[in-house]
């Protein structure tokens, strides 16, 4: 049997997932079960990325030791795959000790290979990506990362280098010769073009950072942590473990297929580094790099530090996971990017799921229990055109899923859909069935149309796990122990008659969609809205919890509206010994020249936001009247910077 395994990055610990990180999972989920659906030994790995300055820095923020930021955002992330289906054989995270053997001996073989020297490293320095840049590479007079738009710090210190300009030729050739090595081709062409640019040697230790794994024999160092990251899709395996290899041999060493998928900002890290530390160990290499593109919103990339992130609770909450997986599916043309909308999300799922898929199955099992004592219609001696319809797109759907084209895979589904509906619509089962003579002929329609929905509703079990397998039995179409599926049943013809169809129950209700969007979070509160839902917990908080979040008083020293938004004010605060750029999404309750003077409460540990291009570095507390803020203040003036609590 060949073996497959699938990673996602590991995730850091810094942040709650938001919808950029589910998608890179949800897409390795549906592709490990299409895998297993066809028979395929797999293995499933995702988890966490702990260590490092990011984290140490996040951490002492919050006033919590490392570990105990991560073990929070860790169960957070169980619980969301949980509540996702994602069906991972293993979670590593590398402040595991299984993981820190892995990275020492991948460690001691790149020492033994000779790769390693010492020297010092002095450069601009990005802490959110935990990378060196030189001067060129940098933005603006303030030196910011091109990734990230925050400034760069300037570091000198002794590191130990890894020979990676060794590998540049190497390298090249990996690519050379193996076509799959990264995809798409686009991002191929990328990577290529960097190696080909020249590969200076890559410093692979940090001083002074004790948030890490500390370097073999190199007092005061400690493993950089991408390659303490990187090593986790080994390490997890079993590798640096005697007798303990296994799933290494077979997954890794073996001759199976070992694909990473990533996002396009971390493709050097998997298409250059990894390849070359694992060439220096003597290790194989991944077949391949798969690398998406970005959920943007604003026409920017969503991330934290934009302040433009969606956060998946209240989508799953109100559609249900499955729609929301369908939507990530559909909605990316994958290794593109694209952009999230409340509307596009509410559009398809009203027209796939409540249109399309909803509506279809309905029609046909209310007709077929009606006119056919709750079973399947006998089946038709001829198979009609939808025979036909259903093998083309079967083939195209296999050879989309298995080339990693998700979106192309569920619009052939869609279109067998359609077709299907075209077929009943000229038939008019409904009308036949007025007429007792017709009446075997359209049992024969209706079971046409229920054999489409078996092959679509199975063809959709990779992506929607849990309604699919509702759909089949809606069906009369799951038997015991089905619910995974196999690719197998995808051929026409499968569909027993005189099977019970059970009574229906609405599978995707419709949403009126001003409704909805009239219930979402206003603008200018969206990240503090979506914030709230991950953050809230059904429990009491410690006095300790609420002591994290420092509130003090500030003056307004000035303020103005925000060009191109009717809801946000730029405020310039005093407190005391310092002052700050807040942006309040009060406009429309407040005059701008009305606050200058004003104190105010304001949240003065919270991680900086950028809001309609303004950075934010602070939030101001109003109660909030339905979405109309009213801003608090104290009850007599007190001195700036006066701790709230
Ligand atoms: N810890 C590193 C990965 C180490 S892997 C050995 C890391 N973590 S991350 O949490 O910042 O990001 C993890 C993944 O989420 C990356 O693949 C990244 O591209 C993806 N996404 C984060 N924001 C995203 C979008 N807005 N859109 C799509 N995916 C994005 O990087």
């Amino acid at each position: 049997m060949s073996s497959y395994y699938v990673t996602t990055p590991i995730y850091y610990v810094n942040d709650l997932p938001h919808i950029g990180h589910i998608y890179t999972t949800v897409m390795a989920d549906v592709i490990a079960r299409y895998h297993r659906m066809a028979g395929e030994r797999v293995y499933f790995l995702t988890g966490t990325d702990e260590h490092g300055q990011k984290i140490e820095r996040a951490a002492a923020a919050a006033g919590i030791e490392p570990i105990a930021l991560a073990d929070r955002v860790v169960s957070r992330y169980h619980e969301l795959w949980a509540a996702l289906g994602i069906s991972h054989d293993d979670f590593i995270r590398t402040t595991e000790e299984r993981h820190a053997r892995g990275v020492v001996a991948i460690v001691e073989r790149i020492n033994e290979n000779g790769d390693f020297y010492v020297d010092r490293h002095e450069g601009w320095y990005c802490t959110s990506c935990e990378t060196f840049y030189t001067e060129k590479e940098l933005e603006g007079d303030d030196r910011r990362c091109p990734d990230h738009g925050t400034p760069t710090e300037w570091k000198s210190e002794e590191n130990v280098f890894f020979r990676l300009s060794k590998y540049a030729e190497p390298l090249l050739e990996w690519y050379r010769e193996n076509p799959r090595a990264v995809q798409p081709e686009t991002r191929l062409n990328e990577v290529r073009s960097f190696v080909e640019s020249g590969l200076r040697d890559l410093s692979v230790s940090r001083a002074g950072l004790e948030w890490g794994i500390p370097f073999p024999d190199r007092p005061g160092q400690t493993i950089y942590v991408w390659l303490d990251a990187l090593t986790n899709y080994i390490s997890a395996l079993g590798f640096g473990r005697d007798g303990e290899q296994e799933l290494y041999d077979t997954f890794w060493a073996g001759d199976g297929t070992r694909v990473h998928l990533v996002g396009k900002d971390i493709l050097r890290f998997h298409a250059v580094y990894w390849p070359a530390f694992l060439m220096s160990a003597g290790l194989p290499l991944p077949t391949t790099v798969w690398a998406h593109g970005w959920w943007l919103r604003d026409e920017r990339k969503m991330s934290k530090s934009a302040g433009n992130v969606v956060r998946p609770d209240h989508l799953m909450e109100r559609f249900g996971v499955d729609s929301l997986r369908l939507f990530l599916v559909r909605e990316m043309n994958f290794g593109h990017d694209a952009t999230f909308s409340d509307e596009a999300f509410i559009d398809r799922y009203n027209s796939d799921l409540a249109n399309d898929l909803g509506n279809t199955v309905s029609r046909l099992v209310t007709l077929s229990r009606k006119n056919f004592d709750n079973v399947v219609p006998p089946r038709p001696s001829e198979p009609g055109p939808l025979a036909e319809a259903a093998e083309t797109v079967v083939a195209e759907y296999r050879q989309a899923m298995e080339g990693f084209a998700f979106h192309r895979a569920l619009d052939a589904l869609w279109r067998l859909l359609s077709e299907a509906n075209s077929y009943l619509v000229g038939h008019e089962p409904w009308k036949m069935l007025k007429d007792e003579s017709l009446r075997q002929e359209a049992g024969g329609v209706l079971w046409n149309g229920l054999e489409v929905v078996r092959i679509v509703a199975t063809g959709l079990l990779p992506v929607m796990p849990e309604t699919a397998p509702a759909v089949l039995r809606a069906i009369g179409a799951l038997g015991e122990g089905e619910a995974e599926g196999s690719l197998e049943v995808l051929a026409w013809g499968r569909l027993e008659s005189g099977a019970t169809l059970p009574e229906l129950s609405p599978l995707f209700p419709r949403i009126d969609k001003q409704a909805y969007l009239d219930e979402l979070p206003t603008e200018g509160a969206p990240a503090a809205e979506a914030e709230k839902s991950t953050t809230e917990e059904k429990s009491m908080i410690s006095i300790e919890q609420f002591f994290e979040t420092q509130l003090r008083t500030a003056t307004v020293k000035a303020a103005e509206a925000i060009p191109k938004s009717n809801k946000l004010l730029k405020l310039t605060v005093d407190l005391g010994d310092e002052t700050r750029t807040v942006v309040a999404g009060i406009a429309k309750q407040y005059e701008p020249e009305a606050l200058v003077g004003r104190q105010v409460v304001i949240v003065a540990n919270l991680e900086p936001a950028k809001l309609m291009g303004v950075e934010s570095q602070g939030m101001v507390l109003a109660a909030d009247m339905d979405g109309a803020p009213i801003l608090l203040r104290p009850d007599t003036e007190v001195p700036n910077g006066t701790r709230v609590r």
